[in-house]
């Protein structure tokens, strides 16, 4: 779990699209644009193909309507997950509760072709709106990266960087679930090393506990 920057440098993306254009996803529109990037964002009801045809995708729809992606138009796509499990909002979903399976996994296997890498989830749109910084700002807050291609996590590792936040390397898109509800680093509004150290305590934790039986591993 190491800055997500060690493994490797990765260009800034130019162009990033958005899918939700709620409160989420018009703070991480903003935070590209000021960025200097070229946000193309979409909610439902509009066109999502330029949003889909940018170097990168940030869903950040409700996750319960995951299935009313464009998946067609994201395949082979560099897509950032956003999305977390609420079941006030999305209601009661076992499919999407299940401790064997991060959610984003579930979403990867739906979005066939996709290379899915989980981000900003775990903030909340208070920290996005308020805790970003430039690089080497005392106050900079962390954010974790799940996602199986190491060059996948590079990108967006750039990317959360250049949005202000430091990028924390959370491992495989299985570990995502280290950064779903309910842990501690969901809403935790850390710092990177303060992420670190939560992760590494993951499976000390409750959730740890649950995730490793419900998994078969070693507790
Ligand atoms: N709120 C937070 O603090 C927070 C923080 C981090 C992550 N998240 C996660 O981010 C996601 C969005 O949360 P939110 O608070 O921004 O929700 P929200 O305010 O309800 O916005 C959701 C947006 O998604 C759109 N949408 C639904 N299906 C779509 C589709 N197939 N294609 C494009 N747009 C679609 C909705 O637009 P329509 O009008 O078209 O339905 C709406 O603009 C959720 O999964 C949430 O768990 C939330």
């Amino acid at each position: 779990m190491d800055d997500a920057r060690d493994g490797g440098q990765a260009a800034l993306p130019r162009t990033v699209g958005i899918l939700g254009t709620g409160r989420v996803g018009t703070v991480l529109a903003r935070l590209a644009r000021d960025a200097g990037l070229e946000v193309h964002a979409a909610s439902s009801r509009d066109d999502p193909a330029a949003a889909c045809a940018a170097e990168v995708v940030i869903l950040a729809v409700p996750l319960g309507r995951y299935r009313t992606l464009p998946k067609d138009l994201l395949r082979g796509r560099l897509v950032v997950d956003a999305m977390n499990y609420w079941w006030e909002l999305d209601g009661a979903r076992p499919d999407l509760d299940d401790p064997r399976t991060s959610t984003s996994e579930t979403v990867a296997a739906f979005l066939d072709g996709a290379r899915v890498v989980k981000a900003f989830n775990h903030a909340s749109v208070w920290e996005l709106e308020n805790l970003a910084h430039p690089a080497g700002h005392p106050d900079r807050r962390g954010l974790a990266i799940a996602g199986d291609d190491a060059r996948d996590r590079a990108v967006v590792a750039a990317l959360v960087d250049a949005m202000g936040f430091d990028p924390v390397d959370a491992g495989p898109l299985s570990a995502g679930v280290m950064l779903e509800p309910p842990t501690d680093v969901f809403g935790s509004d850390a710092t990177a090393d303060e992420l670190r150290d939560m992760l590494a305590r993951f499976p000390r934790s409750q959730r740890g506990r649950v995730v490793a039986r419900a998994r078969g591993e070693a507790g």
